[in-house]
């Protein structure tokens, strides 16, 4: 299979020097690039700014906005047999970046927001028949409701939900707990893993969701 992965956090800027972004290392979305690639797939990582070494054998694309991810993933798409999101995407972003620095002793700036592209929205509607798309929810409340409504919202295939409220899981940790969520309504919580596990998890989920679909 040809997958195509996203992988840590967008940065959407304020001037020349600031940015908004979050705590995503890229480390999920990483292992899921290494655990494709170990399952025998063709791997494309299109990641933004992470402090990862690359993953062997996967060709990697560096973006830094949502804006630089939605454009990455629509050239990838029709290439892809499946898409798995697990970046961490702005869903804000500053609605006119300055263009030069601003200046502390002109006070604190006040930021207008617009919402920064959502990727999985956007392109929902191109699937196209045999693809995958699988995306994640990372929620710290209403875990289960919100990760149904983005199932169905996003047009996917599977959702895997990671609680981002504790420490051992979710942003930045090494380990993570995902309940995944697919379209025919099945839902399977899995024990707390390193996340070269969960991949791997995932990896074999997706080939699972293949081999029924065709
Ligand atoms: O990178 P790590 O430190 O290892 O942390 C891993 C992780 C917590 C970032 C990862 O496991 C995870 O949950 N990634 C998704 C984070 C997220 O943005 O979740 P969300 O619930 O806000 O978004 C739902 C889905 O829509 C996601 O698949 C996301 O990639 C996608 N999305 C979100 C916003 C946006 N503007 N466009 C999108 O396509």
């Amino acid at each position: 299979m040809n997958v195509l992965v996203t992988a840590g956090p967008t940065r959407e800027a304020i001037d020349p020097v600031r940015f908004v972004s979050n705590r995503s290392s890229g480390k999920m979305g990483t292992a899921i690039a290494q655990a494709a690639r170990a399952a025998g797939h063709t791997v494309r990582l299109i990641t933004g700014p992470v402090a990862l070494p690359p993953p062997a054998d996967v060709s990697l694309v560096r973006v830094t906005s949502a804006a630089d991810m939605l454009a990455a993933v629509e050239k990838n798409l029709a290439w892809c047999d499946w898409l798995i999101m697990a970046a961490a995407v702005a869903d804000w972003r500053p609605r006119h970046p300055a263009s030069h620095k601003l200046k502390k002793a002109d006070g604190p700036p006040c930021i207008e927001w617009e919402p920064a592209p959502d990727i999985l929205a956007t392109i929902a509607p191109r699937k196209k028949p045999g693809q995958l798309f699988c995306g994640f929810a990372a929620e710290t409340r209403p875990l289960v409701r919100e990760a149904m409504r983005k199932l169905r919202d996003k047009n996917l295939d599977l959702l895997a939900l990671n609680d981002v409220s504790q420490h051992d899981r979710g942003f930045e940790a090494d380990t993570n707990a995902l309940t995944f969520f697919d379209a025919a309504g099945q839902r399977q919580p899995l024990p707390l893993a390193p996340k070269s596990v969960c991949a791997a998890q995932l990896i074999a989920r997706m080939e699972k969701l293949h081999a029924k679909k065709i």
